[in-house]
């Protein structure tokens, strides 16, 4: 019995060297940690079941056969964050450079599979050379099995990609249908074809970095979401980020008691409108002050920072927060911001996480970069994401609330449940000196009655009160009080409870 023991504890250990120490160290040369020592900062201690250890691949072409490595190049199992369960698999890159083979595909289908019985989260550490060369179309399928996975698992449990390394051709493809996907800055990639073929192809001449870089994904392409310094920042963040999400989508997201008074006043919030109304703040200042400890947890903070969108909690209860920022593009809603938000708002829709909205916004950007990009089916996301949410959704208006973006920004129009406004909310078609302008425009000679007509427009319309006649907001806040105001509208849609009509699914204007 002692031998066979000491065997297990041998085929273990084989398994636990991966592609052996020189590769190891190259690894750790790179500034990158391995696929176990990942796991072992992303889990709590001793909570790791590892599973398919002694898995091996099965080709025989091109010599393969005589490699063969326990564990297949990605480490599988589940384990515990903060005491509650995820399944996760590491990619190995020691192994055959973590490229996929149709058995660590089997590996990672399997955790995926039990990981949607169970309902928890599935999270991938992704560091891959792509599909294993060597095994051709068995590579190939074995994505697609991986793909099924993801689309399947879409909505139903949330599903969280770690970029740790390279992750080229179609292996982008498995992130880009998970629910968020983080970098780390220098050592992870992400592309569809590589800077040779770019070269080849386009002529472009463009470094691994600078093409799929984290800085390119998270400021240019915004396909990431976050960018991290190192594999320890990225693995301690997950840690906190899984903190603000249910296990599934049938649970609620997970509530943390917390010493900050739900009623907090904070007077400072009474001069955060400057009196100019062109005049930019940093709608961050809010979120900051309406949140548990001040505590944001924020999504694509480097693309379209005209809108500001992240987790946060509200008397110990996870929301996500969607806020137009007036620093930059004044506010405007445009294709990125609308992309972004849009996305933003399904996720929390689908997770039952409430979702407060915070309005400043003069409108969509003009022009025909926009136009002729798609504006008006992309800012329909945002509009189409809202519109069939029906998680609580709690809006305050701090100024502008022009046209369109209105409308769109959970209006109560869109079954925004508790729908506040600050005193300095202007609820209107368009600010006064455009809507002057155009009504007025026989007059365009005449600025002292252009700027009368203006104060007039401005005192009938740019104001919250007008919105409040019609019961299109439900109060004028002060906003020293919107803390405690939205803690009180969240606490009373606890219970709140309504379905749209069954169908196979809708048609989002993608
Ligand atoms: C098999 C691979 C591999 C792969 C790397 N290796 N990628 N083995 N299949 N796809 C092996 C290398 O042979 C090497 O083995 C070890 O992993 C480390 O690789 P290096 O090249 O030495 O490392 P590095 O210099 O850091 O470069 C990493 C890399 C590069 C950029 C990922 O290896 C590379 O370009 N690999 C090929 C990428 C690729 O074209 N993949 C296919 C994409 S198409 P030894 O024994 O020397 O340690 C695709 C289609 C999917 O994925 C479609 C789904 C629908």
């Amino acid at each position: 019995m002692q031998d066979i023991l000491q065997r297990l504890e041998d085929m273990r250990e084989d398994a636990r060297q991966g592609g052996g120490a020189k590769r190891i160290e190259a690894q750790h040369s790179k500034g990158k940690l391995t696929a176990r020592e990942r796991l072992d900062l992303l889990l709590d201690p001793g909570s790791f079941e590892e599973w398919d250890m002694f898995v091996e691949h099965d080709c025989t072409d091109f010599g393969m056969q005589d490699q063969k490595i326990r564990g297949d190049g990605v480490v599988t199992g589940h384990g515990l964050v903060n005491g509650r369960r995820v399944f996760v698999f590491s990619q190995d890159f020691t192994v055959f450079g973590g490229s996929l083979s149709a058995a660590h595909a089997r590996k990672i289908c399997k955790i995926m599979d039990q990981a949607m019985k169970v309902g928890v989260p599935v999270i991938g550490l992704n560091d891959s050379g792509g599909a294993r060369i060597q095994e051709g179309v068995a590579s190939l399928a074995g994505y697609a099995d991986v793909f099924q996975r993801n689309v399947m698992a879409s909505g139903v449990v949330p599903q969280i990609s770690m970029i740790m390394g390279p992750c080229a051709g179609g292996a982008v493809y498995s992130p880009a249908m998970t629910d968020f996907i983080f970098m780390v800055k220098d050592s992870s990639y992400m592309f569809v074809t590589g800077p040779e073929v770019v070269k080849t192809v386009t002529n472009e001449t463009v470094t691994a970095e600078e093409l799929g870089g984290a800085t390119s994904h998270t400021s240019k392409s915004g396909v990431a979401d976050l960018a991290f310094e190192n594999d320890v920042e990225a693995l301690l963040q997950l840690r906190r980020f899984l903190g603000f999400l249910p296990l599934n989508n049938k649970e609620q997201p997970p509530h943390r008691p917390t010493d900050d008074p739900h009623d907090r006043l904070d007077m400072s919030l009474d001069t955060l409108v400057p009196p100019n109304p062109n005049k930019p703040y940093d709608i961050k200042e809010l979120i900051h002050k309406i949140s548990d400890e001040e505590d944001f947890f924020e999504i694509q903070p480097n693309n379209a920072g005209n809108i500001v969108v992240g987790f946060a909690r509200i008397e110990g209860h996870p929301v996500g927060i969607v806020a137009n920022q007036p620093m930059v593009l004044a506010g405007c809603l445009d294709i990125a911001s609308s992309i972004k938000a849009g996305r933003f708002v399904r996720f929390c829709d689908a997770f039952n996480i409430p979702i407060v909205t915070l309005v400043d916004v003069p409108g969509f950007l003009p022009g025909t970069a926009q136009e002729y990009g798609g504006i008006i089916k992309h800012g329909a996301k945002l509009l189409y994401a809202y519109a069939e949410a029906t998680v609580p959704k709690v809006t305050v208006i701090t100024r502008k609330a022009y046209g369109g973006a209105y409308d769109v920004m959970s209006s109560k129009h869109l079954r925004g449940d508790v729908n506040y406004a600050w005193p300095s909310a202007e609820i209107a078609v368009m600010g006064p000196k455009g809507a002057v302008e155009i009504i007025f425009r026989a007059d365009r000679d005449d600025p002292a009655k252009l700027a009368e007509k203006e104060a007039e427009y401005r005192d009938k319309f740019a104001n919250p009160f007008v919105a409040g006649q019609h019961g299109f907001i439900d109060d004028v806040i002060m906003p020293h009080s919107t803390r405690r105001r939205i803690s009180r509208a969240l606490s009373m849609l606890r219970t709140k409870d309504i379905k749209n009509p069954w169908k196979k699914h809708g048609n989002i204007p993608l």
